[in-house]
């Protein structure tokens, strides 16, 4: 059996700002299973951005044991941080991170770029995600000559484009109207259908409402994890 796609295990997060400690998380255990499907929800300050780095390695946390893909985050090195990430993870932002300047098609392709696959093989791949979601029409506009929820695709797509077992999405439908935001949703849905975990952060209940599972965060700690 595979491990858990991310187990964290009594997880703190502290910031040091114009010394000043701040801390952000204060003790958090969580797993991801594979094909989990979780909404982590709370007032804005109570720790969620920081958890969903920490769960997607793009931080490490101050105490505490973070496991991802059956790796211990604390024995690893930064660039080997950065090729478990790029293998096991997905993540996708409320503001996209999109290259401004770079076709629908090249900002999808770039994940390939780090993990060595040649140029032909990276367009095609690119062109099949790009599909995928909706946007086989796009591939070669620049974010500024999109939608916001066509940006918003890119972003999943490119999320996608490595073939992660985890995708984490912070407030992804947080800049898009409500249609927009719900059709952004259906899309993660059915990646998720698909065998893809989703782990997202949300304000919204109805959306929380349809995950799998809920957490409710508060202050830095989980407060609840209500059945539905
Ligand atoms: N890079 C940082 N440096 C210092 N403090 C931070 C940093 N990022 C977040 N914080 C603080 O950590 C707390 C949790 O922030 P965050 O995880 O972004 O919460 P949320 O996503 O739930 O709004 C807040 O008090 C925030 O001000
Ligand atoms: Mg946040």
């Amino acid at each position: 059996m595979s491990p858990p796609a991310v187990v964290a295990t009594g997880v703190t997060r502290t910031y040091e700002l114009d010394g000043v400690s701040v801390p952000a998380l204060r003790g958090v255990s969580l797993t991801v299973d594979d094909g989990d499907y979780l909404a982590i929800v709370g007032a804005s300050g109570s720790g969620k951005s920081t958890l969903m780095h920490l769960l997607g390695g793009l931080d490490r946390p101050t105490a505490g044991s973070l496991v991802i893909g059956g790796r211990d985050v604390a024995t690893l090195s930064a660039p080997e941080m950065a090729r478990l990430r790029n293998e096991v993870i997905g993540f996708v932002f409320q503001s996209f991170h999109l290259l401004p300047r770079t076709t629908a098609r090249d900002n999808v392709a770039l994940p390939l770029v780090y993990r060595g696959v040649g140029r032909r093989e990276r367009r095609a791949r690119a062109a099949e995600m790009l599909e995928r979601v909706g946007l086989a029409h796009r591939v070669d506009h620049r974010p500024n000559q999109m939608s916001g929820g066509e940006q918003q695709r890119v972003a999943i797509a490119r999320a996608l484009v490595t073939g992660p077992s985890v995708l984490l999405a912070d407030e992804p439908t947080g800049n898009l109207d409500s249609a927009t935001g719900a059709s952004v949703l259906a899309l993660l849905e059915s990646l998720n259908a698909d065998g893809v975990a989703v782990v997202l952060v949300t304000h919204d209940r109805e959306v929380a409402a349809r995950a799998h599972r809920r957490i409710v965060m508060r202050d830095g700690v989980v407060v609840d994890e209500p059945a539905a």
